[in-house]
């Protein structure tokens, strides 16, 4: 009996700490998801779903939206539109942006398409450089420069921009990734400064590895990611689980996973930078004396 008790307590527990995590879902009708033929992305939109948001979803493979939109809208009785645009163009960008203004008011933005590269700065083409700023600056700039004003005309709003744990540390091979996802995070840290006063939530999401299609595509078609210890992979739909219920904390910054987050601040503490520094000065005085 008490055993039993406590179970329904425990239950009811679970159920009024989900909604309240989803609240601010609660009152969202229409999402717009970059990025959603796979991954992130595409776990948004399925988790999104079944809050019965109708979804606007964009990537650049047609038969993959198209599949998910029927299933979803079949599955949670919601409507799910596609637009198939490659984000890394200008002109599509500005094409898209146009066509969801034409669609519904959007409560929901969720800039996740990306990709990254392998190798060096220089050891990478200028124009995958630029096709990267494009997709990971420029498009998520631009819809949220249409659709903020519609926010805030609405006074509500959600915008995830999907950056990278790799915004946060710096290692080598990852310049333009890097620093286009540390775009991501500083932009999204001060709109959120500029829209305090309304209730619009910014939110720049920093994923760790996470099993998607993103480390087995272009780049990275032949990369073994068994190389990366399996403990600090991550799954689609936790990250995104976590992204959501963060949502109500209105904090800026996400970093998924305890071992991540531990990461990071291990990476910023004051010890760790003073061993960096103390290790390049070391590398610079042996190549200097080098040359003497
Ligand atoms: N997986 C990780 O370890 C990891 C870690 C940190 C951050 N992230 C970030 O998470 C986001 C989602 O990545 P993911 O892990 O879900 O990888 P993913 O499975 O490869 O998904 C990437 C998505 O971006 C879309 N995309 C790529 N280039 C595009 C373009 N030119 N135009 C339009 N859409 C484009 C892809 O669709 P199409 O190919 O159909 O266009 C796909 O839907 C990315 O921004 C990535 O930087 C991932």
């Amino acid at each position: 009996m008490y055993i039993e008790k406590h179970i329904k307590v425990c239950v009811l527990a679970q159920n009024t700490m989900n909604d309240k995590n989803f609240s601010v879902l609660q009152n969202c009708k229409n999402a717009v998801i970059t990025g959603a033929s796979s991954g992130i992305g595409l776990e948004y939109a399925k988790q999104l779903a079944t809050k019965k948001i109708n979804l606007i979803l964009i990537a650049r493979r047609k038969d993959r939206l198209e599949e998910t939109c029927q299933e979803l809208s079949n599955a949670y009785d919601i409507s799910a539109t596609f637009i198939s645009a490659d984000l890394s163009k200008i002109e599509e960008v500005q094409r898209v942006c146009q066509e969801i203004l034409k669609i519904a008011p959007i409560d929901i933005l969720i800039n996740c398409a990306g990709f990254a590269t392998l190798g060096e700065f220089s050891s990478v083409s200028l124009e995958t450089h630029s096709q990267m700023i494009n997709l990971h600056i420029n498009a998520a700039v631009s819809l949220c420069y249409f659709l903020i004003p519609k926010m805030q005309e609405q006074n509500r709003g959600i915008i995830i921009n999907v950056a990278s744990q790799g915004a946060l540390v710096t290692t080598k091979g990852n310049s333009i990734y890097s620093a286009t996802k540390s775009f991501l995070v500083t932009f999204s840290e001060h709109i959120n400064l500029e829209l305090e006063k309304t209730n619009i939530i910014v939110q720049a999401l920093c994923p760790g590895f996470t099993k998607t299609e993103f480390h087995h595509v272009g780049h990275f078609s032949n990369f073994d990611s068994s190389v990366i210890p399996k403990k600090l992979w991550l799954y689609a739909t936790d990250v995104v689980s976590t992204s959501l219920a963060k949502l109500e904390k209105n904090k800026v910054i996400v970093i998924p996973g305890l071992k991540n987050r531990l990461l990071v601040r291990f990476y910023k503490s004051f010890i760790t930078q003073s061993f960096i520094k103390y290790k390049r000065k070391k590398v610079q005085k042996e190549l200097m004396s080098s040359k003497v």
